[in-house]
């Protein structure tokens, strides 16, 4: 979602007459796009902002959008007296104020709107692939997690203007489409005519435009996969078979206390009936060490989960303590010296699990997609449909391409187009 923030913000500065510089010193507005799910990201913002405020030109603005800025509020104007703007997540498409008249300081944390939705034509990153938001916020209160305060309560975008930017972005060449929510499977839109829309009633009109060959989506809940969706993945070729399904934790104990609104044996039964329905289907997760309170027969089902399992490709995190949190508040906050130790174990089985896979995929064929040159600039890089990267040889690099794995390590794979 920051991706999609940041290139928005990008678009829309562009939009206003603005040219992207790698060079603080040449810049004419600086801003920092910024997340606080975890406390290490939100303590960077401030020593990255303090080197801005050295290197800029006197005269040039700067400013904080996203989370960071809703976390921090008018605070970040007293820690930084003469930063200008300060917008949150769902406030950015005010920048143009500032850019009008740079002597105000701009402050605008507000929830609820979708109205930055409305400013801009959509955007893709490469040219193939285009990131559509369907939600923004979440009504899970996951007593660690931020990210209800800082994007607040969940909104569904209109169905209409989901397929109208869909449509757009694969009229201007987006192959893949990447449907983007806090929540997205939690995705609910009912319209005047009192019809109610799902994710997975977006995903089959996706899937219905020639020229879109790959559909996913990120990040789901596990319990919001309700049966439409997960039927899809049998019928609908076109959805991939690489899923984002969070478990956080395989302690029902921790799962209780962290609010995740499923056991153990819920979420594997959900993992089953996806791979009932889809066998090649492959799952990543994200994980948290170190909860309050997490003891190590926790940890130990945490780590069996990953054994059993097996997802291809995960998130791990120590356990970060956020304000606005109910588990900051917790008693058994455990010492960072446990958290470590717990995150390199859990890592390096996640590490092995995915060179396994990696390995796995040797001498089998994929329609891949493709994404940019390597940093060689002599090689291409497409991914697979599990989104591996996989890096190939040629001089007529076409954006799909059905590639034969020659050779795979834990990172990357390595192919051969074979038409
Ligand atoms: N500490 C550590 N990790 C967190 N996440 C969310 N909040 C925290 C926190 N307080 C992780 C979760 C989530 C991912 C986006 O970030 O694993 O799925
Ligand atoms: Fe945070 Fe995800 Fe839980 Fe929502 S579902 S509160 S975004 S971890």
């Amino acid at each position: 979602m920051n991706v999609y923030d940041g290139l928005r913000i990008a678009a829309m500065l562009e939009h206003h007459g603005f040219v992207q510089t790698d060079n603080v010193a040449d810049a004419d507005i600086i801003l920092l796009n910024t997340c606080a799910v975890r406390a290490k990201a939100t303590d960077k913002v401030y020593s990255a902002l303090g080197r801005i405020r050295r290197a800029k030109k006197p005269d040039a603005i700067y400013g904080i959008v996203g989370c960071v800025a809703r976390e921090s509020g008018a605070d970040a104007f007293k820690k930084i007296r003469d930063l200008n703007f300060v917008l949150g997540p769902q406030s950015y498409h005010k920048l143009p104020e500032i850019i009008n008249d740079p002597d105000t300081k701009l402050l605008d944390i507000n929830l609820g709107g979708l109205e930055k939705f409305d400013e801009l034509p959509p955007i893709t990153k490469s040219p193939h692939v285009a990131y559509i938001p369907v939600q923004e916020g979440c009504n899970h209160c996951c007593t660690y997690c931020i990210v209800p305060y800082t994007r607040g309560r969940e909104i569904s975008r209109p169905f209409t203007d989901i397929m109208t930017e869909t449509m757009h972005a694969a009229s201007v060449g987006a192959i893949e489409i990447c449907f983007l929510g806090q929540n997205v499977n939690g995705y609910k839109f009912t319209d005047e005519n009192g019809k109610t829309y799902r994710l997975s009633d977006i995903i089959k009109q996706t899937a219905k435009i020639e020229s879109v060959k790959r559909i996913r989506f990120t990040s789901s809940y596990p319990t919001e996969m309700t049966d439409d969706l997960i039927e899809l993945f049998g019928t609908e070729q076109k959805l991939l078979p690489f899923l984002n399904m969070p478990i956080q934790s395989g302690s029902d104990n921790i799962l209780k206390k962290m609010n995740r609104q499923y056991t153990l044996d819920e979420y594997t039964k959900i993992i089953d009936k996806f791979r009932t329905v889809r066998p090649d289907i492959q799952i990543s997760s994200d994980f948290i060490v170190g909860f309050p309170g997490e003891t190590e027969s926790d940890f130990d089902a945490t780590y069996r989960v990953a054994q059993n399992i097996k997802y291809i490709n995960s998130y791990s995190f120590k356990y970060s303590p956020r304000p606005h949190t109910a588990a900051a508040l917790m008693e058994n906050q455990i010492p960072e010296n446990i958290k470590s130790a717990r995150l390199a174990k859990l890592d390096s089985l996640l590490n092995e699990n995915q060179r396994e896979f990696n390995i796995s995929c040797i001498d089998k064929t994929f329609d891949c997609l493709y994404e940019s040159p390597d940093k060689t600039g002599t090689r291409h890089i497409y991914r697979t449909p599990y989104m591996q990267p996989c890096i190939v040889e040629t001089d007529c690099a076409s954006p799909m391409a059905r590639i034969k794995i020659t050779s795979a390590n834990k990172s990357c794979l390595h192919g051969k187009i074979i038409d």
